[in-house]
């Protein structure tokens, strides 16, 4: 009998009595020496929505300054980068995504000057900023395109993707894939929405003025990379229609040009021109990248260092495709798997952690029960993403535990998805109020509603009038109060900061799941040579009978000990 078999079929025994010591080779699912790793194997990452961090001229919108202005708050997180969400020049049609200048700063966020001063500051605090780069598609504004459209002549006119005809995909924000333009007399192709048209990749001069732009931003100070979206930017070879996956009668493009073959000889290309001999970060957006294929993506024989997949964080969706009244309901040992399935596909690589960002809903809201007590949840989770192995990536507001908003009116929503996804679904027959429950789940723009800094006029983000309407549970979920409650969430993230930070186990340990099979508890250990970690969360609204005694319990969401686990808690052990 195995170790895993002998646990699995013991309700209650000594972890001290059968956990050896993990004897450590190289190759494998092996620990990697703290002294090897590098500076972003070792902190967390902090990632901020700049329109919706800290207005510091009243616009409404959030701004660089602000940014600059909360760094030593953002220090006290022991982070060591902070990832900016595009701050470029924008017409704003998705928020930032579609840039019109890859090498300025939109006056809406402030100036290049206000950039280098950023960089600058945070380096004080042994911090640096990772800078977001777009280069599937740009703005329609941005004089590429503008250019490109203007004849089939022009010098650019193969900077995009142009054709007579067009095919049945679906763009990911919902509607076609392509959209005639007039001026030429063809359609383009965008994966996203219309305002954002696809870079041609074929094109070697794309590919260097798009590498241009990224060196552009290491020689201004960045210290890393945020990759947009790049699974998309080889197309296949051939252009057809897709099997028609709903009423609008089109086809997910999602399933079509999701990392096609080819892919990597451009990024391996984009690797030698930006990355190589740089101490950066390069963490990709990457949803469709198989487990199996991983070791070509990331790693030293890989092209990024991390690649932000979506197995678990779209777990509720088939195949990837974000339609959101198709969401179905998904066992916690599934969830776990995909967890611990990344886990092991990284093992001699590095894993991003996340359960947040810009465009999912907020992850009390998503992984726990309804019926949960959401700051034990946020705190439950804090405690999964600190124990993982891979660098935790914090979404703003994350660490204080921020709940879904919940807009009355589709109009009230200012996300392009949303409103995508709402005309979807009001296509395949689901009334108002109906659509309405998928848009308050999955939006993005609860993870959008600004910052809640104290319990003044607008949470102190603005004094004029805020963008996004603030949450309107502010008054008691703020930084503020937080900061002023030992036992709030935002003190519990501070607290597993350092000690991810301190443990040569969390940051190097290998990964174990234990009873992958259970649908109430996630049980994992971290190992580094004699030394062993576990974490336990109770993911029910109910106590569940502890599976394992003996370790010592170094932190936990719930300040007692007792020996069965309470609804949502979660400790970590020392064994
Ligand atoms: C992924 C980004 O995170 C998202 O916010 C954006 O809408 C799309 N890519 C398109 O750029």
């Amino acid at each position: 009998m195995n170790r895993r078999e002998f646990i699995k079929g013991t309700l209650a025994i000594s972890a001290a009595s059968f956990f050896s010591p993990t004897i450590l080779i190289d190759g494998g699912n092996r620990a990697m020496a703290k002294e090897n790793l590098s500076w972003w194997q070792k902190k967390s990452v902090y990632q901020i929505y700049p329109k919706s961090f800290l207005d510091t001229t009243g616009s409404g919108t959030g701004d660089l300054r602000g940014v600059i202005k909360k760094l030593d708050y953002i220090a006290s997180l022991g982070v060591g980068a902070i990832w900016l969400t595009p701050f470029f020049p924008s017409p704003m049609v998705d928020n930032g995504y579609d840039i019109s200048n890859y090498t300025d700063i939109d006056p809406r966020f402030g100036t290049m000057a206000d950039f280098e001063e950023l960089v600058a500051q945070a380096d004080k605090r042994g911090i640096k900023i990772v800078v977001d780069l777009v280069f599937n598609h740009s703005s329609d504004k941005n004089q590429w395109f503008l250019e490109s459209k203007s004849s089939k002549t022009n010098p650019k006119a193969d900077w995009y993707i142009w054709r007579d005809e067009k095919t049945n995909w679906r763009s990911i924000f919902g509607g076609s894939a392509w959209e005639f333009c007039e001026e030429r007399g063809q359609y383009y192709l965008h994966t996203f929405a219309t305002a954002q048209p696809d870079l041609n990749w074929e094109n070697p001069e794309v590919r260097q003025a798009l590498y241009d732009a990224a060196n552009f931003w290491l020689d201004k100070g960045a210290g890393g990379f945020r990759i947009d979206a790049i699974v998309y930017i080889k197309k296949p070879s051939e252009f057809k229609d897709g099997i028609v996956d709903s009423e609008d009668g089109l086809s997910s493009i999602h399933n079509i040009t999701a990392a096609c073959d080819g892919i990597l000889d451009y990024l391996r290309e984009f690797k030698e021109k930006v990355f190589v001999g740089r101490d950066i970060f390069t963490v990709a957006e990457a949803n469709g990248v198989k487990p199996e294929n991983l070791s070509e993506w990331v790693g030293k024989t890989g092209v990024f260092d991390m690649l932000f997949e979506f197995s678990h964080v779209n777990i509720m969706f088939n195949r990837g495709v974000e339609i959101w009244h198709r969401a179905r309901l998904y066992k916690l040992s599934e969830w776990k798997k995909a967890l611990s399935e990344s886990q092991i596909a990284t093992a001699n690589s590095w894993y991003p952690i996340y359960f947040e960002n810009h465009d999912r809903p907020r992850s009390v809201n998503t992984f726990f029960p309804s019926g949960s007590d959401k700051k034990l949840a946020a705190k439950a989770l804090a405690t999964i993403l600190f124990t993982l192995r891979g660098t935790p990536f914090i979404y703003q507001g994350e660490e204080l535990g921020f709940e879904n908003a919940k807009f009355n009116s589709i109009d009230d929503y200012d996300d392009i998805s949303t409103r995508g996804n709402y005309d979807l679904a009001r296509a395949d027959g689901l009334s108002d109020k109906q659509a309405m429950k998928f848009v308050h789940r999955f939006s993005r723009d609860n993870a959008r509603t600004p910052m809640q800094w104290d319990s003044s006029k607008n949470a102190g983000f603005t004094s004029g009038k805020a963008w996004l309407p603030v949450h309107d549970d502010f008054k008691a979920c703020n930084v503020e109060i937080q900061e002023k409650n030992p036992d709030s969430v935002l003190n519990f993230y501070r607290k597993l900061s350092a000690l991810r930070n301190s443990s040569e186990v969390l940051i190097s340990g290998e990964y174990e799941e234990l009873y992958p099979e259970n649908e109430e508890l996630y049980i994992f250990t971290r190992t580094l040579g004699d030394k062993k970690l576990m974490t336990i969360v109770n993911f029910t609204t109910h106590e569940v009978k502890m599976p394992i005694t003996g370790g010592k319990k170094i932190i936990g969401n719930y300040s007692d000990e007792k020996n069965y686990l309470r609804p949502t808690e979660a400790i970590i052990y020392e064994f």
